[in-house]
């Protein structure tokens, strides 16, 4: 599967909807609400580090990785100033470092890119074994009802000055996997148009298998809120946020 590539490139430009300033406020709130203050952080599929940058600038330090070393790249660069950060790219399956800390988080539904439950299993095995005792796990997944009604079986277009882009999208039912097909048109100079194309796939998760996912892990009590707030999920939720306590 082909993600994450040239696309990174144009990434911090299609995601300029996304306030990370206030996603960064959120975590620190669910950190201040569960008594952590300024502590070490692991950001999992961290993407370009946009999430970390804001966390860094309150004086958090950072530890974060991605399996896409194209977004790694925007990432560093980005990140270049701050001394309390390191970037490694590896699996959320299976990654490794060599500390603990007291949260581990991951946004932007990167967790629905994991496509297999016992692969779910593994990373949240992982978590739990990275986090400080007390420590917390934050995260967000697009929801199933977001996944096969809004994006799924859909089309959407983008047109911008120097980027057209077509997002083509189907969702299965049986494996609840959503297929993404992104085909974009680059240009640099408004009449010559460079193409590419990306596969992504995300997976649509209930939050009972989530739930079970992580008590199985070791965590005890879990949290689900409609993101970006501190209320429970309705049926048309279309993100939300667990937090899981070690
Ligand atoms: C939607 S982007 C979110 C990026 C970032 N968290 C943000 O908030 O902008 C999903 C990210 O997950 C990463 N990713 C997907 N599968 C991964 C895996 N198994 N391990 C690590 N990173 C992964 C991709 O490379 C991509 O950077």
């Amino acid at each position: 599967m082909n993600s994450y590539g040239e696309f990174a490139l144009l990434y911090d430009e299609l995601m300029d909807d996304f306030d990370y300033v206030a996603w960064s406020e959120y975590i620190q709130e669910i950190l201040k609400n569960n008594g952590i203050g300024k502590t070490s952080i692991l950001e999992m599929a961290c993407g370009t580090g946009n999430l970390s940058e804001e966390l860094l600038k309150k004086g958090f330090s950072i530890d974060a990785f991605d399996l896409s070393h194209e977004m790694l790249a925007i990432a560093n660069n980005k990140l270049s100033n701050f001394k309390n950060k390191r970037l490694f790219k590896m699996d959320m399956e299976e990654f490794k470092m060599d500390r603990t800390y007291g949260a581990v988080i991951s946004a932007c539904d990167s967790i629905n890119y994991i496509l297999e439950e016992n692969s779910l299993r593994k990373t949240f095995n992982r978590v739990y074994e990275h986090l400080e005792d007390g420590g917390i796990f934050i995260f967000d997944i697009n929801t199933e009802y977001k996944l096969s009604e809004i994006l799924g079986n859909n089309i959407f277009i983008e047109d911008r000055d120097d980027v057209f882009y077509t997002w083509e999208n189907h969702y299965h039912e049986d494996t609840g996997i959503c297929d993404f097909y992104l085909t974009f048109f680059q240009s640099n100079n408004g009449s010559e148009y460079r193409r590419f194309d990306e596969h992504h796939r995300e997976k649509a998760y209930s939050v009972e298998t989530i739930d079970r996912l992580l008590k199985e892990a070791g965590f005890t009590e879990i949290l689900v809120y409609e993101a970006f707030g501190f209320r429970g999920i309705k049926d048309d939720s279309e993100r939300i946020n667990f937090v899981a306590k070690k």
